[in-house]
């Protein structure tokens, strides 16, 4: 709590240096706050694409059903638009689903950082009984009956279909997501043409707000873990509080750690509505007010909300040499 109220001092120290003399320091914001997507890594001998077909795999699901693509939907973002997913049987789950998109760039996985690497992130889904509802051995059972996909694994992996080799593939899938060449990596790049007026305005509101305190870097978030809820209580606002807004207490069961949660990545933030990890901001207008208040004990003017909102609307890049939409 301390370190937050006292990064964020020195934050605001360093902006008023920073908006000092003439305006803006492209060059001081391109190398302190964020970076642009990087490009996707090479080629990986087929790993990728047949990721990508498990991806879109419902035999990893007990009932056949439930892909990871049926909650993170490539051409809706990578996300499913549901308060809460829904997974085998119907079953509402306990969290709103983050986008796959960049999730690469994240420095852990999960709204609690509980996986390390999107490897591991794998076993969530496929266990969790309000998700796919299976287990290894049966998703193993599952592909090794299928010749195709005993086949494809044969020609990419020595040892065939293993669990090992599932993660790998969906993983070298997913680092394959990136969205890159948004028109604010334009800008930061060096074309100062890319973003509007308007939209450069919402940038310098996203930074003098405090904003960037924490959602920074490659994708506008997940590289830090903060509290939700610095300034104020939220979950004492909202009530009706359950094991997941514990957060990374979850993890740690350090008392310390309570309502803390990975910082999210705002690159696909105009696509992924609802927000948080509750799902109860149905609008960015919304979140960014709950943002204002539990995290800068601050209100923020409706004019300003907006001018935020125009300039999170350059963060979308290219998917596949095309713009994501919602
Ligand atoms: C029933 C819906 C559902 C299915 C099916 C599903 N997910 Fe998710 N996914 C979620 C939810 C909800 C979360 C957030 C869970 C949490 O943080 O506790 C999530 C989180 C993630 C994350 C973490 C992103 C981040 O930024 O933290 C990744 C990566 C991911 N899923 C990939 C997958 C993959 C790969 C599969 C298939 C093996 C899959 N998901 C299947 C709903 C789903
Ligand atoms: C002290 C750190 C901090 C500051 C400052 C901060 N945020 Fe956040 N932001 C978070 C955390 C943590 C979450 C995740 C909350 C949750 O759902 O548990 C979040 C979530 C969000 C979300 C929802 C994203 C999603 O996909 O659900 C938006 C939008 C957002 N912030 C925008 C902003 C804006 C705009 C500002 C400035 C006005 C801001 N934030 C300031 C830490 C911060």
């Amino acid at each position: 709590m301390h370190l937050v109220f006292i990064s964020l001092i020195l934050f605001f120290s360093c902006q008023s240096a920073l908006a000092e003399g003439s305006g803006i320091d492209v060059n001081a914001v391109r190398s302190e706050f964020i970076q642009p997507v990087p490009y996707a890594p090479g080629p990986d001998d087929g790993k990728a694409s047949l990721g990508e077909t498990l991806f879109h795999e419902t035999r990893l699901s007990s009932d056949n059903k439930i892909s990871c693509a049926s909650c993170h939907e490539l051409d809706s973002g990578g996300v499913d638009g549901l308060v809460r997913s829904i997974g085998v049987g119907g079953v509402e789950g306990d969290i709103n689903a983050p986008t796959v998109f960049n999730a690469g760039l994240n420095y852990s996985q999960f709204w609690d950082g509980r996986a390390d690497t999107l490897e591991e992130q794998i076993n969530g889904p496929i266990n969790n009984p309000k998700v796919m509802a299976s287990n290894w051995p049966d998703v193993i059972a599952q592909l090794k009956s299928d010749p195709g996909y005993v086949g494809e694994f044969n020609a990419i992996y020595n040892d065939g279909i293993t669990a090992d080799n599932v993660r790998n593939a969906i993983a070298t899938f997913e680092r394959s997501l990136n969205v890159v060449d948004s028109r604010f990596d334009q800008f930061l790049r060096g074309d100062k043409e890319a973003i509007s007026k308007d939209e450069l305005k919402g940038y310098e509101l996203f930074k003098s707000y405090g904003c960037v305190a924490c959602h920074q870097g490659q994708n506008v978030g997940g590289n830090m873990f903060q509290k939700f809820g610095i300034m104020d209580d939220y979950f004492a606002d909202r009530s009706a509080v359950t094991r997941v807004d514990f957060g990374r207490f979850n993890v740690s069961g350090d008392e310390i750690d309570r309502h803390v949660f990975k910082v999210p990545s705002l690159r696909l933030a105009v696509l992924t509505a609802p927000y948080f990890h509750d799902g109860s901001a149905e609008t960015l207008d919304e979140a960014i007010n709950v943002m204002a208040r539990y995290q800068l004990g601050r209100h923020i003017l409706d004019e300003d909300v907006e001018l935020i909102i125009k300039f999170l609307g350059t963060l979308v890049g290219n998917y596949k040499g095309k713009p994501l939409r919602e």
